[in-house]
């Protein structure tokens, strides 16, 4: 089933997501939810505040990036209770975007290697280190079980480049070919 997914300005995305165990209602068919809500919307990651639930999970497929690296074909992976232990190396620049703020994308410096500590779709207990674009997709989605967006890094300038956009998307006033939920019927009331 393709969840809406939640849109910039929802108080759902700006949370510290809490820890889940294995007894967790209904994490089997959520997980696969997320994956086809994720395909859906051509995204390589979604994380779980992402359509609204505020959990440390998120799913990645970072098969689109094989052709710049061919060790991501097939590299799908869910991620849970994740906690990045290292970050390190010289930060490089990438231009990311996030299914939750649709048409801003914008360059990123993140450092290319990182340690993290996860359990998988089995709750087994892994400690791995992922670089360049496996990294980047880690990095982008873990920031969102911590309620931080890509659009937080961005120089003054930039961020005020595109307060227009993001007001708008708040608003609901954004066309995308997946369903999203706004946080409008709030606004609106007002
Ligand atoms: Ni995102």
């Amino acid at each position: 089933m393709i969840l809406p997914i939640v849109a910039y300005g929802d108080p759902v995305l700006r949370k510290k997501a809490k820890n889940i165990n294995p007894d967790y209602p209904g994490l089997e068919p959520l997980i696969h939810n997320m994956f086809e809500t994720m395909y859906g919307a051509s995204g390589v990651g979604l994380a779980a505040p992402q359509i609204g639930k505020s959990i440390r999970l998120f799913v990645v497929d970072a098969s689109p990036f094989a052709e710049e690296d061919p060790s991501l074909e097939g590299f799908k992976k869910v991620f849970i209770n994740p906690e990045i232990l290292d970050e390190e190396g010289e930060e490089w620049a990438f231009n990311e975007g996030c299914l939750s703020i649709p048409d801003v994308r914008e360059d990123v410096d993140r450092q290319p290697e990182i340690k993290l500590r996860y359990q998988d779709e089995n709750f087994d207990e892994h400690e791995e280190a992922f670089k360049g674009l496996a990294a980047r997709v880690i990095q982008h989605e873990y920031d969102h079980i911590e309620g931080v967006l890509f659009t937080d890094y961005l120089a003054p300038i930039r961020k005020t480049l595109i307060k227009g956009k993001l007001m708008n998307i708040a608003k609901g006033k954004v066309k995308t070919d997946y369903p999203m939920k706004f946080p409008t019927a709030k606004l609106k009331r007002r």
